[in-house]
């Protein structure tokens, strides 16, 4: 049986994670081979990467200097977990892709578009996600979540609103250039409705 390769994808505290742990569960049930891995990180050399790119202050890295650190991240999640997985025919959930990094550096960080297209084209290749599930929710309600939440991610969560804003219109944008492998999971209301709008996502999509 041949796997999948499925991305979850969206702003702060849109409950995403727990929506991937469920996920991960359901198939896992079914009998299936099930990689769960995340971004930044996923391979040791990218988790020692992602101390680096989201410990610290919030200013501490460029737009830039983050996305250069994404792509190196994400190079070595591929080779060493993503690539080997696919090949066995597992299923590789992913919890964050290079879709964070067209709606984070891109649109909320001001990095060239083409610049980030170029490096997708270079690292990750023809290895794109089977589906993508971008989960949005308005910006006020996922920052209380985050913040309630605490968190690895303070810098980020620290930029304000206006970033938050436009991050949310960058995953918004994505979706609509890659309407092809794109959901839009409406992520308000209690995690069993969520999750309902995630298998309804997932299911067309099973071998
Ligand atoms: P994480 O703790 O995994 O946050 P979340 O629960 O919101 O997914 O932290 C990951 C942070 O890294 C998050 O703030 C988004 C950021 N990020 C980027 O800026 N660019 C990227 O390419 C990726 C993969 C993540």
């Amino acid at each position: 049986m041949s796997g999948r390769f499925i991305t979850f994808e969206g702003g702060e505290g849109s409950g995403k994670s727990t929506q991937v742990g469920r996920l991960v569960e359901r198939l896992t049930a079914r009998g299936l081979d099930v990689v769960r891995t995340r971004e930044p990180g996923g391979s040791a050399g990218a988790e020692d990467i992602r101390a680096l790119a989201l410990n610290g202050a919030a200013e501490r890295w460029s737009p830039m200097t983050e996305t250069l650190l994404m792509y190196a991240a994400r190079s070595d999640h591929l080779e060493r977990t993503i690539r080997p997985a696919l090949a066995r025919g597992a299923f590789v959930i992913c919890d964050r892709f290079s879709d964070s990094s067209r709606a984070y550096q891109g649109a909320g960080g001001g990095v060239d578009a083409g610049f980030i297209e170029a490096m997708d084209a270079a690292v990750v290749g023809e290895t794109k996600p089977d589906l993508t599930l971008i989960f949005d929710l308005p910006v006020e309600i996922g920052l209380e979540r985050a913040l309630a939440r605490g968190g690895a991610d303070l810098r980020f969560e620290s930029k304000g609103l206006a970033f938050h804003q436009r991050l949310r219109e960058g995953f918004r944008r994505v979706a609509t250039e890659y309407p092809e492998r794109c959901r839009i999971i409406d992520a308000s209301g209690d995690p069993d409705a969520v999750f309902a709008r995630v298998w309804a996502a997932v299911e067309p999509v099973l071998p």
